[in-house]
Protein backbone atom coordinates (compact mmCIF):
# COMPACT_ATOMS: atom_id res chain seq x y z
CA UNK A 1 0.00 0.00 0.00
CA UNK A 2 1.17 3.24 -0.88
CA UNK A 3 0.76 6.04 1.47
CA UNK A 4 2.41 8.64 0.22
CA UNK A 5 1.96 11.43 3.08
CA UNK A 6 1.74 12.22 6.90
CA UNK A 7 0.83 15.59 6.12
CA UNK A 8 -2.91 16.36 6.32
CA UNK A 9 -2.53 19.62 3.51
CA UNK A 10 -1.06 17.27 1.28
CA UNK A 11 -2.92 14.27 1.47
CA UNK A 12 -5.86 16.90 0.99
CA UNK A 13 -4.43 18.45 -1.80
CA UNK A 14 -3.11 15.28 -3.75
CA UNK A 15 -7.49 14.31 -3.35
CA UNK A 16 -8.23 18.12 -4.35
CA UNK A 17 -9.86 18.57 -1.33
CA UNK A 18 -10.21 22.20 0.16
CA UNK A 19 -8.55 22.49 3.82
CA UNK A 20 -10.19 20.75 6.76
CA UNK A 21 -11.10 22.43 9.52
CA UNK A 22 -8.47 23.66 12.78
CA UNK A 23 -9.98 20.73 14.66
CA UNK A 24 -8.67 18.00 11.74
CA UNK A 25 -5.41 19.86 11.70
CA UNK A 26 -4.87 20.04 15.37
CA UNK A 27 -5.57 16.29 15.89
CA UNK A 28 -3.83 14.77 12.50
CA UNK A 29 -0.10 14.40 14.04
CA UNK A 30 -1.22 12.42 16.66
CA UNK A 31 -3.75 10.02 14.81
CA UNK A 32 -0.87 9.55 12.18
CA UNK A 33 1.50 8.63 14.68
CA UNK A 34 -0.70 5.52 15.49
CA UNK A 35 -1.11 4.70 11.68
CA UNK A 36 -0.22 1.09 10.39
CA UNK A 37 -1.78 0.06 7.21
CA UNK A 38 -1.77 -3.13 8.90
CA UNK A 39 -5.20 -1.77 11.32
CA UNK A 40 -7.17 -0.67 8.66
CA UNK A 41 -8.72 -3.76 8.92
CA UNK A 42 -12.33 -1.78 8.43
CA UNK A 43 -11.11 -1.71 4.81
CA UNK A 44 -11.11 -5.18 3.96
CA UNK A 45 -14.26 -6.48 1.90
CA UNK A 46 -14.81 -9.58 3.83
CA UNK A 47 -15.24 -7.11 7.78
CA UNK A 48 -17.34 -4.99 5.21
CA UNK A 49 -19.76 -7.49 3.95
CA UNK A 50 -19.38 -9.44 7.61
CA UNK A 51 -20.33 -6.10 9.59
CA UNK A 52 -23.49 -5.39 6.92
CA UNK A 53 -24.21 -9.14 7.39
CA UNK A 54 -24.69 -8.83 10.81
CA UNK A 55 -26.09 -5.42 10.89
CA UNK A 56 -29.11 -7.07 8.60
CA UNK A 57 -28.61 -4.60 5.83
CA UNK A 58 -30.19 -5.08 2.49
CA UNK A 59 -28.02 -6.92 -0.69
CA UNK A 60 -27.91 -3.55 -2.76
CA UNK A 61 -26.17 -1.58 0.24
CA UNK A 62 -23.70 -4.01 1.72
CA UNK A 63 -22.89 -5.01 -2.61
CA UNK A 64 -22.41 -1.11 -3.16
CA UNK A 65 -20.39 -0.40 0.32
CA UNK A 66 -18.05 -3.59 -0.68
CA UNK A 67 -17.34 -1.85 -4.64
CA UNK A 68 -16.46 1.30 -3.04
CA UNK A 69 -14.10 -0.02 -1.16
CA UNK A 70 -12.19 0.23 -4.90
CA UNK A 71 -11.80 4.32 -4.28
CA UNK A 72 -9.06 3.45 -1.33
CA UNK A 73 -7.14 1.65 -4.24
CA UNK A 74 -7.32 4.69 -6.93
CA UNK A 75 -6.73 7.35 -3.90
CA UNK A 76 -4.25 5.89 -1.40
CA UNK A 77 -4.25 9.16 0.62
CA UNK A 78 -7.68 8.03 1.67
CA UNK A 79 -6.39 5.72 3.88
CA UNK A 80 -4.83 8.26 5.68
CA UNK A 81 -8.52 10.00 6.36
CA UNK A 82 -10.02 6.90 7.03
CA UNK A 83 -7.76 6.12 9.71
CA UNK A 84 -8.14 9.75 10.89
CA UNK A 85 -12.27 9.38 11.03
CA UNK A 86 -11.48 6.31 12.70
CA UNK A 87 -9.30 7.73 15.55
CA UNK A 88 -11.50 11.11 16.21
CA UNK A 89 -14.86 8.76 16.20
CA UNK A 90 -13.49 6.10 18.31
CA UNK A 91 -10.47 7.14 20.36
CA UNK A 92 -11.33 10.80 20.90
CA UNK A 93 -13.20 12.79 23.57
CA UNK A 94 -16.74 13.36 22.03
CA UNK A 95 -17.26 17.25 22.90
CA UNK A 96 -13.72 18.29 20.46
CA UNK A 97 -15.63 16.55 17.41
CA UNK A 98 -16.47 19.18 14.97
CA UNK A 99 -18.60 17.44 12.55
CA UNK A 100 -19.06 20.66 10.68
CA UNK A 101 -15.08 20.61 10.11
CA UNK A 102 -15.06 16.82 8.51
CA UNK A 103 -13.88 17.02 4.64
CA UNK A 104 -16.36 16.47 2.45
CA UNK A 105 -15.43 13.23 0.09
CA UNK A 106 -16.06 14.79 -3.31
CA UNK A 107 -18.06 12.79 -6.37
CA UNK A 108 -14.97 13.69 -8.11
CA UNK A 109 -13.46 11.41 -7.02
CA UNK A 110 -15.44 8.49 -7.85
CA UNK A 111 -19.41 7.58 -7.62
CA UNK A 112 -18.77 5.51 -4.07
CA UNK A 113 -17.05 8.60 -2.50
CA UNK A 114 -20.27 9.41 -1.05
CA UNK A 115 -19.80 6.13 1.38
CA UNK A 116 -16.31 7.29 2.34
CA UNK A 117 -17.64 8.08 6.01
CA UNK A 118 -20.05 4.76 6.12
CA UNK A 119 -16.78 2.68 6.42
CA UNK A 120 -15.59 5.25 9.31
CA UNK A 121 -18.79 4.57 10.78
CA UNK A 122 -18.58 0.60 10.00
CA UNK A 123 -15.37 -0.08 11.82
CA UNK A 124 -16.85 0.90 15.40
CA UNK A 125 -19.38 -1.66 14.96
CA UNK A 126 -17.53 -4.62 16.94
CA UNK A 127 -16.24 -2.95 19.53
CA UNK A 128 -19.69 -1.28 19.94
CA UNK A 129 -21.61 -4.50 19.96
CA UNK A 130 -19.10 -5.88 22.44
CA UNK A 131 -19.15 -3.09 24.99
CA UNK A 132 -22.96 -3.33 24.83
CA UNK A 133 -22.84 -7.31 24.96
CA UNK A 134 -21.10 -6.63 28.37
CA UNK A 135 -23.30 -4.10 29.68
CA UNK A 136 -26.27 -6.67 29.76
CA UNK A 137 -27.73 -4.74 26.62
CA UNK A 138 -29.97 -7.27 24.14
CA UNK A 139 -28.20 -7.82 20.78
CA UNK A 140 -31.58 -6.87 19.76
CA UNK A 141 -31.51 -3.37 20.98
CA UNK A 142 -27.98 -2.95 19.87
CA UNK A 143 -28.78 -3.65 16.13
CA UNK A 144 -31.92 -2.22 16.07
CA UNK A 145 -30.01 0.62 17.16
CA UNK A 146 -27.42 0.56 14.18
CA UNK A 147 -30.26 -0.14 11.81
CA UNK A 148 -30.23 3.82 11.08
CA UNK A 149 -27.09 3.47 9.17
CA UNK A 150 -29.03 1.82 6.57
CA UNK A 151 -31.75 4.16 7.08
CA UNK A 152 -29.18 7.21 6.30
CA UNK A 153 -27.23 5.81 3.85
CA UNK A 154 -30.54 5.35 1.66
CA UNK A 155 -31.62 8.87 3.15
CA UNK A 156 -28.61 9.79 0.87
CA UNK A 157 -30.08 8.33 -1.62
CA UNK A 158 -33.46 10.07 -1.35
CA UNK A 159 -31.96 13.17 -1.50
CA UNK A 160 -29.07 12.76 -3.90
CA UNK A 161 -29.46 9.97 -6.21
CA UNK A 162 -26.80 7.93 -4.77
CA UNK A 163 -25.81 5.75 -1.67
CA UNK A 164 -23.79 7.41 0.60
CA UNK A 165 -23.27 9.31 3.86
CA UNK A 166 -23.02 12.72 5.39
CA UNK A 167 -25.13 11.88 8.78
CA UNK A 168 -22.06 10.95 10.42
CA UNK A 169 -22.69 13.55 13.21
CA UNK A 170 -26.15 12.14 14.30
CA UNK A 171 -24.28 8.65 13.56
CA UNK A 172 -22.13 9.21 16.06
CA UNK A 173 -24.72 9.26 19.12
CA UNK A 174 -25.35 5.82 18.40
CA UNK A 175 -21.57 4.90 18.28
CA UNK A 176 -20.90 6.10 21.55
CA UNK A 177 -23.70 4.59 23.29
CA UNK A 178 -25.72 7.89 23.88
CA UNK A 179 -29.04 6.98 21.52
CA UNK A 180 -30.75 4.07 21.71
CA UNK A 181 -33.74 3.09 19.83
CA UNK A 182 -36.65 1.20 21.49
CA UNK A 183 -39.16 0.06 20.11
CA UNK A 184 -40.75 2.46 17.49
CA UNK A 185 -38.59 5.71 18.67
CA UNK A 186 -35.47 6.49 19.79
CA UNK A 187 -34.20 8.04 23.03
CA UNK A 188 -30.49 10.01 23.72
CA UNK A 189 -29.32 11.46 26.50
CA UNK A 190 -29.46 14.67 26.58
CA UNK A 191 -29.49 18.04 28.92
CA UNK A 192 -32.67 20.23 28.74
CA UNK A 193 -31.68 23.45 27.25
CA UNK A 194 -35.14 25.82 27.44
CA UNK A 195 -35.23 28.19 30.20
CA UNK A 196 -38.81 26.86 31.33
CA UNK A 197 -39.36 25.10 34.98
CA UNK A 198 -41.58 22.50 35.12
CA UNK A 199 -43.74 21.91 38.59
CA UNK A 200 -45.73 19.42 40.44
CA UNK A 201 -48.33 19.77 42.63
CA UNK A 202 -48.17 17.26 45.75
CA UNK A 203 -51.07 16.21 46.39
CA UNK A 204 -52.89 16.30 42.99
CA UNK A 205 -49.74 15.40 41.43
CA UNK A 206 -50.80 18.36 38.74
CA UNK A 207 -48.08 19.67 36.91
CA UNK A 208 -47.24 23.13 34.47
CA UNK A 209 -44.86 24.88 33.01
CA UNK A 210 -44.14 28.42 33.88
CA UNK A 211 -41.91 30.57 31.35
CA UNK A 212 -38.22 31.65 32.68
CA UNK A 213 -38.12 35.57 33.76
CA UNK A 214 -37.65 38.30 30.89
CA UNK A 215 -38.99 35.59 28.07
CA UNK A 216 -40.45 37.82 25.13
CA UNK A 217 -43.86 36.82 23.95
CA UNK A 218 -46.36 37.23 20.84
CA UNK A 219 -50.05 37.86 21.56
CA UNK A 220 -50.58 33.95 20.61
CA UNK A 221 -48.15 32.84 23.32
CA UNK A 222 -45.50 32.20 20.58
CA UNK A 223 -42.15 33.40 21.35
CA UNK A 224 -41.82 37.05 19.84
CA UNK A 225 -38.89 35.90 17.17
CA UNK A 226 -40.77 32.66 16.00
CA UNK A 227 -41.16 32.55 11.89
CA UNK A 228 -38.37 34.84 10.73
CA UNK A 229 -38.72 37.60 13.42
CA UNK A 230 -35.84 37.94 14.64
CA UNK A 231 -36.35 41.51 15.87
CA UNK A 232 -39.71 41.61 16.64
CA UNK A 233 -40.99 43.96 19.00
CA UNK A 234 -42.81 41.10 21.94
CA UNK A 235 -46.44 42.05 23.06
CA UNK A 236 -45.55 41.14 26.29
CA UNK A 237 -42.21 39.92 28.54
CA UNK A 238 -42.57 37.28 31.13
CA UNK A 239 -41.90 37.17 34.63
CA UNK A 240 -40.33 34.43 36.66
CA UNK A 241 -40.67 35.56 40.43
CA UNK A 242 -39.10 33.38 43.01
CA UNK A 243 -37.89 36.58 45.40
CA UNK A 244 -41.24 36.25 47.49
CA UNK A 245 -41.61 33.52 50.74
CA UNK A 246 -43.56 30.94 50.29
CA UNK A 247 -44.64 32.23 46.51
CA UNK A 248 -43.43 31.54 42.75
CA UNK A 249 -45.04 33.53 40.28
CA UNK A 250 -44.88 32.91 36.70
CA UNK A 251 -46.50 32.89 33.13
CA UNK A 252 -47.69 29.45 32.60
CA UNK A 253 -47.68 27.52 29.42
CA UNK A 254 -50.83 25.83 28.35
CA UNK A 255 -50.00 21.73 27.64
CA UNK A 256 -51.57 22.84 24.27
CA UNK A 257 -47.97 24.63 23.30
CA UNK A 258 -48.53 28.39 24.36
CA UNK A 259 -47.62 30.48 26.76
CA UNK A 260 -50.01 32.60 28.96
CA UNK A 261 -50.03 36.18 29.40
CA UNK A 262 -51.36 36.26 33.25
CA UNK A 263 -49.39 35.12 35.87
CA UNK A 264 -50.06 32.21 38.23
CA UNK A 265 -48.70 31.69 42.01
CA UNK A 266 -47.55 28.77 42.85
CA UNK A 267 -47.20 28.34 46.89
CA UNK A 268 -44.40 26.42 47.91
CA UNK A 269 -45.70 24.40 49.98
CA UNK A 270 -47.63 22.95 47.86
CA UNK A 271 -45.37 23.15 44.79
CA UNK A 272 -42.45 21.36 44.17
CA UNK A 273 -40.09 22.44 41.22
CA UNK A 274 -39.07 18.70 39.29
CA UNK A 275 -37.40 20.08 36.07
CA UNK A 276 -35.20 23.02 34.81
CA UNK A 277 -32.71 23.84 32.12
CA UNK A 278 -29.64 21.47 32.40
CA UNK A 279 -31.69 18.84 34.30
CA UNK A 280 -31.08 15.45 32.24
CA UNK A 281 -33.27 14.29 29.66
CA UNK A 282 -34.07 11.70 27.25
CA UNK A 283 -34.51 13.41 24.17
CA UNK A 284 -36.82 11.84 21.87
CA UNK A 285 -36.43 11.20 18.26
CA UNK A 286 -38.36 9.62 15.25
CA UNK A 287 -36.47 7.66 12.77
CA UNK A 288 -38.02 7.43 9.12
CA UNK A 289 -39.13 4.29 9.37
CA UNK A 290 -42.75 4.64 8.48
CA UNK A 291 -45.93 5.78 10.25
CA UNK A 292 -45.46 6.32 13.89
CA UNK A 293 -48.31 4.52 14.84
CA UNK A 294 -49.61 5.38 18.32
CA UNK A 295 -49.58 1.92 19.93
CA UNK A 296 -45.94 1.81 18.86
CA UNK A 297 -45.15 4.88 20.08
CA UNK A 298 -46.69 4.27 24.01
CA UNK A 299 -44.97 0.87 23.82
CA UNK A 300 -41.56 2.67 23.12
CA UNK A 301 -41.85 5.03 25.99
CA UNK A 302 -43.14 2.34 28.42
CA UNK A 303 -40.16 0.17 27.26
CA UNK A 304 -37.65 2.58 28.00
CA UNK A 305 -38.89 3.63 31.47
CA UNK A 306 -37.78 -0.20 31.93
CA UNK A 307 -34.58 0.01 29.92
CA UNK A 308 -33.01 3.00 30.73
CA UNK A 309 -33.20 2.41 35.12
CA UNK A 310 -31.85 -1.12 34.25
CA UNK A 311 -28.86 -0.42 31.81
CA UNK A 312 -27.84 3.27 33.43
CA UNK A 313 -28.70 3.08 36.57
CA UNK A 314 -25.93 6.20 37.21
CA UNK A 315 -27.08 8.00 34.63
CA UNK A 316 -30.49 9.28 36.11
CA UNK A 317 -32.47 11.75 33.82
CA UNK A 318 -36.17 13.56 34.87
CA UNK A 319 -38.44 13.88 31.00
CA UNK A 320 -38.67 13.01 28.16
CA UNK A 321 -38.03 16.10 25.94
CA UNK A 322 -38.56 16.34 22.15
CA UNK A 323 -38.19 19.43 19.96
CA UNK A 324 -39.67 19.13 16.37
CA UNK A 325 -41.59 20.06 12.77
CA UNK A 326 -44.36 18.10 14.17
CA UNK A 327 -44.88 19.59 17.37
CA UNK A 328 -46.70 22.19 15.68
CA UNK A 329 -49.90 22.58 17.96
CA UNK A 330 -51.27 23.59 14.94
CA UNK A 331 -51.53 20.48 13.29
CA UNK A 332 -54.29 20.08 15.52
CA UNK A 333 -56.54 21.56 14.09
CA UNK A 334 -55.83 21.08 10.99
CA UNK A 335 -55.36 17.30 10.30
CA UNK A 336 -58.08 15.10 11.36
CA UNK A 337 -58.30 13.05 14.94
CA UNK A 338 -56.85 9.99 13.49
CA UNK A 339 -53.71 11.21 12.32
CA UNK A 340 -50.52 9.70 14.29
CA UNK A 341 -48.99 13.13 14.77
CA UNK A 342 -52.36 14.39 16.53
CA UNK A 343 -52.48 12.08 18.74
CA UNK A 344 -48.90 12.12 19.78
CA UNK A 345 -49.04 15.72 20.00
CA UNK A 346 -52.52 15.02 22.53
CA UNK A 347 -50.10 12.92 25.27
CA UNK A 348 -47.40 15.41 25.63
CA UNK A 349 -47.09 18.62 27.51
CA UNK A 350 -46.33 21.40 24.68
CA UNK A 351 -44.53 24.29 24.88
CA UNK A 352 -43.45 27.52 22.16
CA UNK A 353 -39.73 27.15 21.47
CA UNK A 354 -37.59 30.40 20.55
CA UNK A 355 -36.56 31.35 17.19
CA UNK A 356 -39.30 28.65 15.81
CA UNK A 357 -39.67 28.41 12.22
CA UNK A 358 -40.89 26.40 9.27
CA UNK A 359 -37.45 24.96 7.81
CA UNK A 360 -37.51 21.42 9.28
CA UNK A 361 -41.24 21.09 8.55
CA UNK A 362 -40.38 21.55 4.99
CA UNK A 363 -37.68 19.74 4.99
CA UNK A 364 -39.13 16.99 6.38
CA UNK A 365 -42.47 17.23 5.15
CA UNK A 366 -41.14 18.63 1.11
CA UNK A 367 -37.85 17.27 0.98
CA UNK A 368 -34.47 18.92 1.85
CA UNK A 369 -34.79 20.75 -1.90
CA UNK A 370 -37.76 23.14 -0.18
CA UNK A 371 -35.93 23.59 3.15
CA UNK A 372 -36.22 27.34 2.27
CA UNK A 373 -38.90 27.88 -0.33
CA UNK A 374 -40.34 31.48 0.13
CA UNK A 375 -44.29 31.73 0.85
CA UNK A 376 -45.10 33.04 -3.00
CA UNK A 377 -43.55 29.94 -4.63
CA UNK A 378 -45.38 27.37 -2.09
CA UNK A 379 -47.24 25.96 -5.62
CA UNK A 380 -43.83 24.50 -6.90
CA UNK A 381 -43.83 22.04 -3.34
CA UNK A 382 -44.75 18.54 -3.87
CA UNK A 383 -48.74 18.18 -3.54
CA UNK A 384 -48.70 14.07 -2.62
CA UNK A 385 -50.11 13.31 0.50
CA UNK A 386 -52.48 15.21 3.09
CA UNK A 387 -49.78 16.70 4.84
CA UNK A 388 -48.45 18.25 2.28
CA UNK A 389 -51.63 19.83 0.61
CA UNK A 390 -52.38 21.20 4.20
CA UNK A 391 -48.97 22.88 4.41
CA UNK A 392 -49.34 24.51 1.50
CA UNK A 393 -52.93 25.59 2.09
CA UNK A 394 -52.04 27.00 5.52
CA UNK A 395 -49.29 29.26 3.93
CA UNK A 396 -51.47 30.07 1.81
CA UNK A 397 -53.85 31.48 3.53
CA UNK A 398 -51.07 33.61 5.17
CA UNK A 399 -50.53 31.56 8.12
CA UNK A 400 -46.92 29.72 9.34
CA UNK A 401 -45.80 26.19 10.22
CA UNK A 402 -42.84 26.20 13.30
CA UNK A 403 -41.10 23.90 14.91
CA UNK A 404 -42.27 23.30 18.77
CA UNK A 405 -41.30 21.25 21.88
CA UNK A 406 -42.67 19.02 24.47
CA UNK A 407 -42.14 17.24 27.68
CA UNK A 408 -43.48 13.68 29.22
CA UNK A 409 -42.51 12.88 32.68
CA UNK A 410 -42.07 8.93 32.97
CA UNK A 411 -44.32 8.80 36.04
CA UNK A 412 -46.96 10.63 34.41
CA UNK A 413 -47.02 8.03 31.22
CA UNK A 414 -50.37 6.72 31.07
CA UNK A 415 -50.57 6.43 26.94
CA UNK A 416 -54.07 7.26 25.32
CA UNK A 417 -55.04 9.21 28.63
CA UNK A 418 -53.76 12.91 27.29
CA UNK A 419 -52.79 13.24 31.10
CA UNK A 420 -51.73 17.05 30.90
CA UNK A 421 -54.83 17.87 28.83
CA UNK A 422 -57.12 15.80 31.46
CA UNK A 423 -55.74 14.16 34.12
CA UNK A 424 -53.22 16.31 35.76
CA UNK A 425 -53.95 19.64 34.29
CA UNK A 426 -53.66 22.42 36.80
CA UNK A 427 -56.36 25.16 35.54
CA UNK A 428 -54.89 27.88 38.17
CA UNK A 429 -57.05 30.91 38.87
CA UNK A 430 -55.95 33.88 37.24
CA UNK A 431 -54.50 35.86 39.64
CA UNK A 432 -53.48 38.66 37.82
CA UNK A 433 -56.16 41.45 38.72
CA UNK A 434 -55.48 40.23 42.27
CA UNK A 435 -51.59 41.17 41.81
CA UNK A 436 -52.22 43.98 39.87
CA UNK A 437 -54.59 45.13 43.08
CA UNK A 438 -52.52 44.07 46.13
CA UNK A 439 -49.08 45.90 44.16
CA UNK A 440 -50.97 49.42 43.64
CA UNK A 441 -52.38 48.78 47.31
CA UNK A 442 -48.80 48.87 48.25
CA UNK A 443 -47.89 51.68 46.31
CA UNK A 444 -51.14 53.89 47.50
C1 LIG B 1 -43.05 11.50 11.77
C2 LIG B 1 -43.73 10.56 10.79
C3 LIG B 1 -43.41 9.15 11.13
C4 LIG B 1 -45.26 10.80 10.85
O1 LIG B 1 -45.89 10.04 9.86
P1 LIG B 1 -47.35 9.37 10.07
O2 LIG B 1 -47.33 8.42 11.20
O3 LIG B 1 -47.78 8.87 8.76
O4 LIG B 1 -48.21 10.66 10.48
P2 LIG B 1 -49.76 10.95 10.35
O5 LIG B 1 -50.58 9.72 10.59
O6 LIG B 1 -50.05 12.09 11.24
O7 LIG B 1 -49.91 11.39 8.84
C5 LIG B 1 -51.04 12.10 8.35
C6 LIG B 1 -50.86 12.36 6.88
O8 LIG B 1 -49.64 13.09 6.67
C7 LIG B 1 -48.77 12.39 5.80
N1 LIG B 1 -47.39 12.54 6.28
C8 LIG B 1 -46.90 12.30 7.52
N2 LIG B 1 -45.59 12.59 7.57
C9 LIG B 1 -45.27 13.04 6.35
C10 LIG B 1 -44.06 13.52 5.80
N3 LIG B 1 -42.94 13.59 6.54
N4 LIG B 1 -44.04 13.92 4.53
C11 LIG B 1 -45.16 13.88 3.78
N5 LIG B 1 -46.35 13.44 4.25
C12 LIG B 1 -46.39 13.03 5.52
C13 LIG B 1 -49.22 10.95 5.90
O9 LIG B 1 -48.82 10.23 4.75
C14 LIG B 1 -50.70 11.12 6.01
O10 LIG B 1 -51.16 11.50 4.73
P3 LIG B 1 -52.37 10.72 3.98
O11 LIG B 1 -53.56 11.05 4.84
O12 LIG B 1 -52.40 11.33 2.63
O13 LIG B 1 -51.99 9.29 4.00
C15 LIG B 1 -43.28 10.88 9.36
O14 LIG B 1 -43.53 12.23 9.12
C16 LIG B 1 -41.79 10.64 9.16
O15 LIG B 1 -41.34 9.53 9.01
N6 LIG B 1 -40.99 11.73 9.13
C17 LIG B 1 -39.56 11.64 8.95
C18 LIG B 1 -38.87 11.54 10.28
C19 LIG B 1 -39.11 12.76 11.11
O16 LIG B 1 -39.52 13.80 10.64
N7 LIG B 1 -38.83 12.61 12.39
C20 LIG B 1 -38.92 13.68 13.33
C21 LIG B 1 -37.69 14.46 13.21
S1 LIG B 1 -37.49 15.55 14.54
Amino acid sequence: MKNSTNDLEQALAALNLTSAGESWRKSWPASQALFDPGKLFFLNPEFVADTCRTLGMAADVRDALIRALDIFNRHPELHRLAWHGHVLLFQTPGDTLRFDEWPRIPRELGESATLFYAFVVLSGVPALLKKQRDLGIPESITLDTLSDIELWIKEHRNQYGILGLDAIGWLYNHMSGRLFKIGRLQFRFEVWDYDLHAFRRRQSRQAILLAGDKMPFREDGQFADADGAADAAPAWVSIFDTSRAGVIRGHPIAPEGHARPNTVELARAEWDEIFKKGDPALGVHIPATGPMSHQECGESFRQACRFFPAHFPDRPWKAFTCTSWLLDPQFERQLPESSNIVRFLGEMYLHPVPKANARQTYQRVFGPAFESLPMERMDEAPQTTSLQRILVQHVKAGKRWRMGGCVLFPEDLDWRAQVYRKVLRADLPDLSAYIEKRSSDALG
